[in-house]
């Protein structure tokens, strides 16, 4: 098994691993943990492989807005069929924010991509956060923010395409707010990292509606420098890990006219700790 970074900053890419194997999987774990993504290249695992390699790292989170494959209610459909217009997860994100404990981790297998483009693009937040300056970093400390599932998943989204298209429901179950500290202590790297995204990240707790969107405006556009992300091209077979509390990412809709689908795994999470 080989392991090659794919930035100075975020991303690593494993050729030839057996996912099988422990030691394989043991070394993909490390890697997890050092590089925050991780792209296994050429693995066409079945649903049951695909479950079996995500329970190495924890229980399953089955997703509650996203269809699910028919036979296994723990892989979401992430699918853009060729007449569809809007992509699952084409705002920058985390995966699951909104929960009091939010995913661990998502692993996305693609089983059918498109001619061209299609990428995932990701974000590391501990990069993010040591790129700060000390003041901005000490202005932020202590501080909380709420994320929702209500403004993403419920009713107010029923005319978007992925909604009508049936690839997003259960409207009715985006009732999650929780409150998460703005700076964390990662709970594996014990690096400290950004905790706040652009879609489900609601308001900085305390702060006046102006002071809160100053704030977070500030932090999104330093988020996206790309001097912070990697890039993933796909290809059919490969299986992507990414670590949620360390991490944003976002699908690149650069493909209409053609078909993509992916399965994913989402994997439990802890409650986070401020840094
Ligand atoms: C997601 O946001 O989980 C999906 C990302 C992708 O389809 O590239």
């Amino acid at each position: 098994m080989q392991i090659r970074r794919l930035t100075g900053t975020i991303g690593a890419e494993i050729l030839d691993a057996d996912l099988g194997r422990d030691d394989d999987a043991a070394a993909i774990r490390a890697a997890f943990v050092t590089h925050s993504v991780v792209v296994i290249r050429d693995q066409r695992l079945t649903p049951e492989d695909h479950l079996a390699f995500a329970r190495r790292f924890g229980p399953i989170n089955v997703n509650r807005f996203f269809a699910a494959h028919p036979e296994h209610r723990e892989i979401a459909l992430v699918l853009k069929e060729p007449d569809q217009t809007g992509a699952i997860g084409e705002e920058w994100h985390t995966d699951h924010a909104y929960d009091s404990a939010p995913a661990m981790g998502s692993i996305l297998h693609a089983i059918e991509t498109p001619p061209y483009g299609g990428d995932t693009v990701f974000a590391s937040m501990g990069a993010a956060y040591e790129g700060l300056s000390e003041r901005f970093r000490a202005m932020i400390a202590g501080l909380s923010a709420w994320h929702s599932s209500r403004h993403v998943f419920g009713d107010t989204q029923k005319d978007t395409d992925s909604v009508r298209s049936g690839r997003v429901g259960n409207a009715a179950a985006a009732t999650q707010d929780s409150l998460h500290p703005v700076v964390i202590r990662h709970p594996l790297s014990g690096r400290k990292g950004l905790f706040v995204n652009p879609q489900f990240t609601t308001r900085i707790d305390g702060l006046l509606p102006l002071e809160s969107e100053s704030v977070l405006g500030a932090l999104y556009r330093h988020c996206q420098k790309p001097e912070f992300q990697c890039r993933v091209s796909w290809r059919a077979g490969d299986v992507t890990l990414w670590d949620n509390r360390a991490t944003w990412h976002k699908a690149i809709n650069d493909y209409q006219g053609h078909r993509r689908l992916m399965h994913r795994v989402t994997v439990e999470g802890v409650p986070l700790t401020a840094a």
